[in-house]
């Protein structure tokens, strides 16, 4: 499988914050509470968190994209 890289769109995050809290290693909030990508590219051992950050986020703004 290629490899995925997370992606948020900053037009449809709100600022929810469950990507961090779900997923802390992977996401961080920048200094107006939004949700940013701190790790680029997900590894097989993080794809089961990140799927579950995705499938939380009320504004469904996270995606999984190839790089
Ligand atoms: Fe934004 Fe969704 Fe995270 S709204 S802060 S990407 S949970």
């Amino acid at each position: 499988m290629s490899d995925r890289a997370l992606h948020i769109d900053e037009d449809r995050c709100q600022g929810h914050a469950m990507c961090f809290v779900l997923a802390p290693g992977l996401f961080e909030v920048d200094d107006e509470g939004r949700g940013t990508v701190s790790g680029t590219v997900i590894g097989h051992d993080d794809e089961a968190r990140a799927q579950v950050a995705i499938a939380r986020c009320p504004e469904r703004a996270i995606s999984l994209r190839p790089v």
